[in-house]
């Protein structure tokens, strides 16, 4: 029998092809975004790379190739199908500037063709239509041709289909897909890759960005050319291996024995909910920037994963102590590339026995209410699955699955509205944070990154210099800073703070940026973030000589664009970290 081809096979072989092209490899960044308000998680490559994409010099070069760690949410209830994952790892190759579509599109036939091995005669792609915005992309169809793929195998499609859209604003731009025929017969008559009928598998993606797309809605064209690739790890090592799904891979098998070994019967859907959801639970809570489970932001879409995957593990009969075993063979299996599991394994089984403990005692008294709430209704209102998830904490999609077991329906729309009454409006409908979106690059979100770093380290000056980063989230309206202190900063501290922030403004200190190694960079003493790995080389981003900080900007070039810095509020966050809100007036 053929000797099946791993996922760490693919991904050096992926590394490895382009490296010989002359790329850079760089290490994933963290699966939580730092700066970054409009989205939780990373969900894409291009996420951590968008100031590079829109022209900001990556310290690596211009041609890089990565394997990201990425989190959708939005697919949740397909999750249990043959292909959608909530974690998943994404391969790609980047051009900044350089190279364009018919180097890109030739690499990924090679690639395919030569190195993995794939059948040309299966390969299917789909390119740009064309509309008001932009025209038909004759440049990739041509390649793809020249190449050898016939017009029969080359669809043309509208922008809904092949057109990557990083967020409602950012770099994005046509793309062309590649599918792999599973040889299945055609769904229908109008089947083709993209209609979702698992007849057409879809394995990579090249997507050109080279427009912005600005808040009116309008297509401007970038600075720079851009190539993003992505090719899904899970999906090609399934199709590479003839297998019909990713949970039939090396990747899931031994995590769906454990279930298996534990489950008093058996329930495909179920046990495929389980290992994904605590496979991205384990990854959630064992990321550099990771965070236990709670009501909001990223502890909040944890905390529904690790909730809903209990409820299933239920429903196949198995009572506790799963959660833990399935969390060390992730850990297990991953580590080697990703060590900062290994070093988080104590948090990370502590908080999902923790939540267990907590989901459980009050899983039986929150299923008698969804029993009396639902006695004698077509419809659960809003209202009502808004008490189930306040009271018992079951999350929406639990209720809307355990309603449509007993053929109900929930009003998602109400409980939404409820919800929101409930969180602040930054907090909104959980349904919006799980939308991907990307930092914003607005002049004053830059102006507030430029004034993190002089916070930072007017805090290691005045307060301790011990303080470290331990987490930054900025908006147009204010920055949010978390760093590590024992104690409550007293009123002195942060008017002293505050004086000598507003002193460097003042001063009009040059911002400059160089490029260096991570040890140069760490000899000079440049603040770099808790636990982050970095490439083989790093910018470091000097402010005059007061701040020297490990980081991919953008910043504004002097300090005297700043205005008034104040601080608004000082609080703890968990135990031993602390948080500030500030504001540029
Ligand atoms: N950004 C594209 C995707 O996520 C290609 O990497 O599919």
């Amino acid at each position: 029998m053929k000797k099946e081809l791993t996922a760490k096979e693919l991904k050096s072989k992926f590394l490895e092809f382009f490296r010989e092209r002359g790329h850079a490899i760089i290490p994933s960044a963290p699966l939580i975004p730092e700066h970054d308000p409009t989205t939780l998680f990373i969900s894409a490559g291009m996420h951590p790379l968008k100031p590079f994409l829109l022209g900001q010099p990556h310290p690596q070069g211009k041609r890089l190739a990565d394997v990201q760690r990425c989190l959708r949410t939005g697919d949740i209830e397909d999750v249990g199908d043959d292909t959608h994952l909530t974690f998943f790892e994404m391969i790609g190759n980047w051009s900044l500037g350089d190279y364009f579509k018919k180097e890109a599109i030739t690499w990924s036939y090679e690639f395919l063709t030569k190195v993995l091995g794939y059948d040309p005669g299966k390969i299917h792609v789909t390119v740009f239509a064309g509309d008001k915005d932009a025209p038909r992309d004759d440049e990739a169809a041509n390649t793809w041709l020249s190449l050898g793929i016939p017009k029969s195998r080359i669809y043309f499609l509208p922008k809904e289909d092949n057109w990557w859209h990083s967020g409602e604003t950012g770099p994005c731009g046509p793309d062309t897909e590649i599918f792999i025929d599973s040889g299945k017969p055609k769904c229908g008559k109008d089947c083709r890759p993209g209609c979702g009928c698992g007849k057409y598998f879809e394995i990579w993606n090249n997507v050109f960005m080279e427009y912005n797309r600005t808040k009116d809605g309008k297509y401007e064209k970038l600075a720079q050319k851009n190539v993003d690739t992505g090719m899904g790890v899970e999906r090609t090592i399934a199709t590479i291996n003839g297998k019909k799904s990713v949970y039939d891979t090396e990747l899931f098998i031994p995590l769906i024995k454990l279930v298996k070994e534990s489950a008093k019967k058996h329930d495909e859907k179920s046990i495929r909910i389980i290992v994904d959801h605590i496979r991205a639970a384990t990854f959630i809570l064992g990321d550099e920037r990771g965070v236990a489970p709670s009501n909001v932001d990223q502890g909040y879409v944890l905390r529904r994963l690790i909730r809903r995957a209990i409820r299933h593990a239920r429903l196949l009969g198995i009572e506790k102590g799963l959660l833990k075993k399935l969390a060390i063979e992730v850990i297990k299996m991953y580590s080697d590339d990703y060590p900062i599991l290994a070093r988080k394994q104590g948090f990370v089984l502590q908080e999902l026995e923790r939540e267990e403990n907590k989901f459980l005692n009050t899983l039986d008294r929150g299923l008698r209410m969804f029993e009396k709430l639902s006695r004698n209704k077509k419809e659960l209102s809003g209202k009502d699955a808004f008490l189930l998830y306040q009271s018992y904490g079951f999350p929406i999609e639990m209720t809307v699955e355990l309603a449509s077991e007993k053929g109900l329906k929930v009003d998602v729309s109400g409980f939404n509205e409820e919800y929101r009454k409930h969180q602040e409006l930054s907090r909104a409908s959980a349904q919006k944070k799980f939308v991907g979106g990307l930092a914003d690059t607005s002049e004053a979100s830059i102006k507030l990154h430029t004034a993190t770093h002089l916070l930072n380290e007017a805090l290691r000056r005045v307060v301790s210099k011990d303080i470290k980063q331990r987490g930054s989230n900025i908006t147009p309206e204010r920055l949010r800073f978390d760093f590590n202190f024992h104690r409550k900063l007293t009123k002195e501290e942060l008017k002293k703070v505050e004086d000598l922030v507003n002193e460097q403004i003042k001063k009009g200190l040059p911002v400059r940026r160089e490029v260096m190694t991570f040890e140069q960079a760490k000899a000079l003493g440049a603040q770099a973030e808790f636990e982050a790995k970095y490439g083989d080389k790093v910018s470091v981003y000097f402010i005059g000589d007061f701040s020297k900080e490990i980081c991919a900007g953008p910043h504004v070039k002097n300090t005297k664009e700043l205005g008034t810095f104040k601080i608004i509020k000082e609080e703890s966050v968990a135990a031993g970290v602390r948080r500030i809100r500030a504001v540029l007036l």
